[in-house]
């Protein structure tokens, strides 16, 4: 985000700043006036490009102009910071204090990822919920204990993959992620793949297989096909916490999980 004193949203931000100080009425901005805040305000918003909007995915690594707030440290983390992270573990310490988007102001913890370096299999959830906002962890709830069955069916150990989800901090309430959050975390789950260099990815659930496909359909007419983002195979299947709510779902994901394994064992996927 640019920095420049000309920033309208940056200006915003100081002029909040100000009232919240209970400073009176007089307004310090250098060279602005209220009326003059507004005008600039109106006019970078009717500037920029519609947001991308799939009923309310945006689609991950579709570049949108995101206001990258600075961290609690005062550093703002920038696309070019996130794209030079060496390894999983200076990428996961820049999410820990990631403030890209308003959800650092509620999470309790970021929630990264985990897994091996070098996965064949990286799974993609939609965002940390209440149990792994608080440990930090993907996928440890109930749905994590079925994702783990899952894995098993075809052969996989939870600690053989790599798993995370497209959004790195817990949105209140476990309500859907919007699309300015999906694209301020973005850069980060592509900066985990182009580390990992996956084999295949699983996309759990119609959020996550949305965001990563760019579509708007069901999820229904996204199963039993390969599809492909950033360069890597894509499965898309229900998510785990779907099928605890809906048990006919079980067979269905079960055929999606194979479609993965023939990939990996080199197969025809269609065979
Ligand atoms: N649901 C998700 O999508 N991700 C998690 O990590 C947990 C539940």
């Amino acid at each position: 985000m640019n920095e420049s004193t000309n920033d309208p949203v940056r200006l915003a931000r100081r002029l909040l700043t100000q009232t919240l100080g209970a400073e009176g009425d007089a307004l310090v901005l250098e060279r602005e006036t209220r009326q003059s805040l507004l005008t600039s305000l109106r006019a970078s918003r009717d500037a920029a490009p519609a947001a991308p909007s799939h009923h309310g995915v945006a689609a991950v690594g579709r570049p949108v102009a995101v206001a990258v707030a600075p961290t609690a440290t005062g550093v703002t983390i920038e696309d070019a910071d996130i794209a030079g992270a060496g390894d999983l573990s200076a990428l996961a310490e820049l999410v820990s204090r990631c403030s890209r988007c308003e959800l650092h102001s509620t999470r309790k913890q970021a929630v990264f990822g985990e897994g091996a370096a070098n996965a064949r299999v990286v799974c993609v959830g939609e965002a940390p919920g209440a149990r792994e906002d608080e440990t930090g962890r993907p996928f440890v709830g109930r749905a994590g204990q079925l994702l783990d069955r899952l894995l098993r069916t075809i052969g996989l150990a939870r600690e053989s993959v790599y798993i995370c989800n497209v959004l790195k901090s817990r949105p209140p309430n476990n309500r859907d992620p919007l699309p300015g959050e999906v694209a301020a975390c973005s850069p980060y789950l592509l900066r985990q793949l182009a580390l990992i260099q996956p084999e295949v990815i699983i996309a759990f659930g119609a959020f996550a297989s949305r965001a990563l496909l760019e579509t708007t359909s069901a999820l229904g007419r996204m199963r039993g096909q390969l599809h492909e983002y950033a360069g890597y195979p894509v499965v898309v299947t229900y998510h785990p916490a779907a099928l605890l709510r809906n048990p006919g779902w079980t067979r269905p994901t079960w055929e999606d999980l194979q479609l993965v394994r023939r990939l990996l064992d080199g197969d025809d996927p269609n065979g």
